[in-house]
């Protein structure tokens, strides 16, 4: 199994991949592959409302990452959303990414992409705005029907400077937590799934 997380900050190995990481550490010890793709030093583009992914099965902007990781993550089990905090919300990388693979999976619904995959955000905050941009994350998963995992608390945590986050135990404490049940629900899914393929 394995879970792709996107990490949109524009900043590359900072407390959103501190976060990442964290959520990373619990699913490796459960042998679950993963890998962080980070967007830092990228700019991916908005949706232009073409409407020409219609049947296309991706994206027809090809000029930046977009159609690569949206690729990845059809593939993956499990998905992580990471974004900072940006003016209370998502950062515009990140926005940019989820309305074009919200709109490709509309106009591709019978490829049914993500139905029955895992869903997790995290996001890194200095001070305010951190349910906003979860919420703003999620939104993308309920309407690809997945299924969202919780922690012990928000999946939030804060810091300002690089490696800020890591002097936050509460937050981090929240990530092990998530990854832990990141875990459980992939295994308890894929035992479905297993059984089914058997005709159970
Ligand atoms: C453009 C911009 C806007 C920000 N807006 C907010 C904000 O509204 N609320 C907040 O708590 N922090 C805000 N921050 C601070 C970041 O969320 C914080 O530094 C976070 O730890 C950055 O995570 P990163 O290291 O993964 O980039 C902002 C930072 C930037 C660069």
């Amino acid at each position: 199994m394995k879970v792709l997380a996107i990490n949109a900050s524009a900043r590359k190995d900072g407390n959103t991949a501190i976060l990442i990481n964290t959520v990373f550490e619990e699913l490796d010890k459960a042998g679950i592959e993963t890998e962080m793709v980070q967007l830092s030093g990228n700019t991916i583009k908005p949706c232009r409302a073409c409407w020409a992914c219609s049947g296309q099965k991706n994206c027809v902007q090809k000029k930046d990452l977009f159609q690569e990781i949206f690729e990845k993550m059809t593939r993956a089990d499990g998905i992580i959303l990471g974004s900072p905090v940006y003016t209370a919300n998502i950062s515009a990388n990140m926005q940019a990414f989820l309305e074009r693979a919200s709109v490709v999976t509309d106009m591709n619904r019978e490829e049914n992409w993500f139905r029955y995959k895992v869903g997790a955000a995290v996001t890194a905050a200095r001070r305010g705005g951190a349910l906003n941009t979860l919420d703003a994350m999620y939104h993308f998963f309920m309407l690809q029907n997945m299924f969202v995992v919780g922690s012990s608390y928000w999946a939030m945590a804060y810091g300002q400077m690089p490696g800020d986050a890591c002097k936050d135990e509460e937050g981090l404490d929240t990530m092990r937590n998530l990854g832990r049940n990141m875990v459980y629900l992939l295994y308890a899914l894929k035992e479905r799934k297993d059984k089914n393929e058997k005709g159970h």
